[in-house]
């Protein structure tokens, strides 16, 4: 059966079909993260994050949501997991939720381990296991011990000393079997949402401590780096980016330099440090008003600058953007976006005139070219830097009829993602594997459950999960190791 437009979750099997092949050993899986849907926020000795606080004051995430209960996943894996091994998955990405691990965590202690905590992710890998199914562990994915933002969270350096403990505690509970450890989820968004546009938790709107934030999240991955290789020497170290392929479509002198300040604040501020060992001479000059960066300590940039095993990155959207001259209302001024870099950059986002089907249910646009010029960047400018896409997804309207969710767009845009991820491997980059966000549908952030993002369905008020269409069409990518034309 031949894939179309109008059919594109047709299994595709045959030869000659166009179907295209990924390498052999490339790893195919999905991915999700602790507060989006564990729920059990009081179980086991757990004690509230920062996104606890935050989605339980008024006004801030859509609809009153909450991780409360969320997928309820902290009791439902093993059906979780069988659903993955029925869909044939390689692999799964979570997260560990730091309050379970310390809950009494302070700025200048990490407090005693929580051995109920550690035995929830210790099982859930063991069970993994037994479904042959590889577990990759993100160790930082947004849900901040409130007790240290209570002491200056990411503005304070201490919370990446405590973090490097913290990791090496589930590096060193973990490590005899897991291969794979991410330091931190993009720290683009613990940074610029938390703290300058205030859109995430802890919901701060002051810019120079988004940039402080930085420089800590960035010490924190140097530091958790160093402390996941002593206590599992094994191990491969990964860091998790949301970089932007950001351009313009404008002509003038300003529209290049939005472009140059953008990729500085969202991709070689992070890049730079972690890969060079330096901060970009133009984000200082950039952002000079703000702040003289006198956080950044003498040894720091050594510190950060660990070897790196593999880079994870997350892509979903382009970022075209246009200078903007303070005249008119600025584009794309809601905080999610580029405009968290405001205090820095005088532009707005560009949106373009509507394909159908072009436009998540985000709102974002959809371009894979993004991908495959993201990938193959990295690969020029990173020669040998192992790649792994850790998340990338889209979020529709769903709709359940007589137990089916025939979700056509996700599907395609799933296609075309693939595609062009095959596009940079084809063209030389070293990608080993991807990951689809998400495995379930979930708690999305400051939009609560109104967004799904799952390839498969959940029903909050039963929690019954259901296979999705891309989820079919994705176990018949992963059986051939190869996506359809
Ligand atoms: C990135 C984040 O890592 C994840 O938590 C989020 O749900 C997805 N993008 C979709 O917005």
């Amino acid at each position: 059966m031949t894939t179309t437009e109008d059919n594109p979750t047709a299994v595709e099997t045959a030869e000659g079909t166009g179907a295209r092949s990924f390498p052999p050993g490339f790893v195919w899986g999905t991915a999700t993260a602790a507060y989006q849907v564990e729920g059990a926020v009081a179980e086991d000795g757990r004690t509230p994050s920062i996104w606890d606080t935050y989605s339980h004051t008024p006004g801030r995430v859509a609809g009153g949501d909450t991780g409360d209960v969320a997928d309820d996943h902290y009791h439902r894996f093993r059906e979780d997991i069988a659903l993955m091994k029925r869909l044939g998955l390689a692999s799964y990405r979570f997260s560990v939720a730091w309050p379970r691990i310390t809950p009494q965590v302070s700025a200048d202690a990490l407090g005693p381990v929580n051995g109920a905590g550690l035995a929830f992710y210790s099982t859930l890998v063991d069970e993994l296991l037994a479904a042959g199914i590889e577990p990759a562990v993100t160790l930082y994915h947004w849900d901040l011990p409130q007790a240290l933002e209570d002491a200056g969270g990411w503005t304070s350096r201490r919370t990446a000393e405590r973090f490097a403990e913290y990791a090496e505690v589930v590096a060193a509970a973990l490590g005899d079997r897991v291969r794979t450890f991410i330091t931190l989820n993009e720290p683009w968004c613990s940074a610029y949402l938390g703290y300058a546009s205030g859109v995430h938790a802890p919901g701060r709107t002051e810019p120079a401590a988004a940039l402080a934030a930085v420089h800590h999240l960035n010490l924190a991955h140097g530091l958790g780096a160093a402390a996941v290789r002593r206590a599992a020497p094994g191990a491969r170290v990964a860091l998790t980016l949301n970089l932007a392929w950001v351009r313009t479509e404008g002509s003038r002198k300003a529209d290049a330099d939005a472009v140059r300040r953008v990729d500085g604040l969202q991709n070689r501020v992070f890049l730079d440090p972690v890969l060079h060992g330096s901060y970009p001479a133009d984000v200082l000059a950039d952002t000079a008003a703000a702040t003289d960066w006198s956080f950044v300590h003498e040894g720091d940039l050594a510190l950060i600058h660990q070897p790196l095993d593999v880079l994870g990155v997350n892509y979903y959207s382009p970022t075209v953007v246009r200078a903007w001259d303070g005249a008119a209302p600025r584009a794309e001024a809601d905080g999610h976006g580029n405009s968290a870099h405001s205090p820095w950059v005088a532009c707005e986002d560009v949106e373009f005139p509507e394909l159908p089907g072009h436009r998540t249910a985000m709102g974002w646009s959809v371009d894979p070219r993004g991908m495959t010029e993201l990938l193959l960047r990295l690969h020029r400018e990173h020669p040998g830097l192992e790649l792994l896409v850790t998340e990338n997804g889209a979020a529709y309207d769903d709709v359940v009829t007589a137990g089916q969710v025939h979700d056509v767009e996700r599907t395609r845009y799933l296609r075309d993602h693939l595609a062009a991820v095959l596009d940079a491997v084809e063209a030389g980059a070293p990608v080993t594997g991807y990951y689809l966000w998400s495995f379930l549908d979930n708690f999305e952030w400051s939009y609560g459950f109104s967004k799904r993002f799952g390839i498969v369905h959940v029903d909050y008020a039963t929690q019954q999960r259901t296979l999705k269409d891309s989820a079919l069409w994705y176990a018949t990518v992963v059986a051939a190791n190869a996506v359809p034309a």
